[in-house]
């Protein structure tokens, strides 16, 4: 199986968590990994040719991603924008991506119990990223469930380190689709 990460900091070298995956993933084999801001420049400019060869190659998408503002960094919405096209991700013969797998790998800093009704962030994971769900239902892609680190920025490099291997055997794992149900 053919895995892309596209990974959407606005600065990796400063990041603790997803610096740490980014730089796990890169040595698995079968999985190729692609620094959104480093390939985009500050300018957040893509060939979406060349980002459509690569989603072409590609089995399973991994979207990776510091949670900011209750989404993500602003590097992957532009990502999406110039990539995911009329005739190639939707519309008429736009069926390029239909029958691949969209997993997403997100770091939130609030700890998991603050993500449910009447806690201080009021709504579940599942419910905040609803839209890159839908991305993948219009899209024909899986909605795979997503991989969530929380309280990282309480996380101390042995504990983030120790969440490498989950995060690789959930990236590269046969998993249960989630289009029909929420996940948590
Ligand atoms: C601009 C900004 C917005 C953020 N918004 C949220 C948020 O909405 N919810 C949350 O749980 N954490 C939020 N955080 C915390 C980040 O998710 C956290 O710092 C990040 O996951 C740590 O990953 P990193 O070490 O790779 O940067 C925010 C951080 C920044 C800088």
């Amino acid at each position: 199986m053919n895995i892309l990460v596209l990974t959407a900091h606005p600065n990796l070298k400063a990041s603790l968590v997803n610096r740490v995956w980014f730089d796990a993933l890169s040595d698995v084999a079968g999985i190729t990994t692609r620094d959104l801001m480093a390939v985009g420049g500050r300018e957040m400019k893509f060939d979406p040719e060349v980002e459509q060869a690569l989603l072409r190659n590609a089995d399973r998408v991994v979207l990776q991603f510091p949670f900011y503002w209750y989404s993500s960094p602003p590097v992957l919405k532009a990502w999406l924008d110039q990539v995911l096209l009329a005739g190639f991700a939707y519309g008429p013969g736009g069926n390029q991506l239909n029958g691949k797998e969209l997993v997403l790998a997100v770091s939130t800093g609030g700890p998991v119990e603050s993500y449910r009704t009447g806690a201080f962030n009021n709504f579940s994971m599942s419910e905040f990223l609803t839209p890159f769900r839908q991305t993948a239902l219009i899209t024909g892609m899986t909605y795979l469930p997503p991989f969530v680190l929380h309280s990282a920025m309480s996380q101390d490099q042995i504990r983030i380190g120790g969440s490498v291997p989950a995060l690789i055997a959930h990236l590269t794992g046969q998993q249960p689709e989630a289009n029909a149900k929420l996940a948590g």
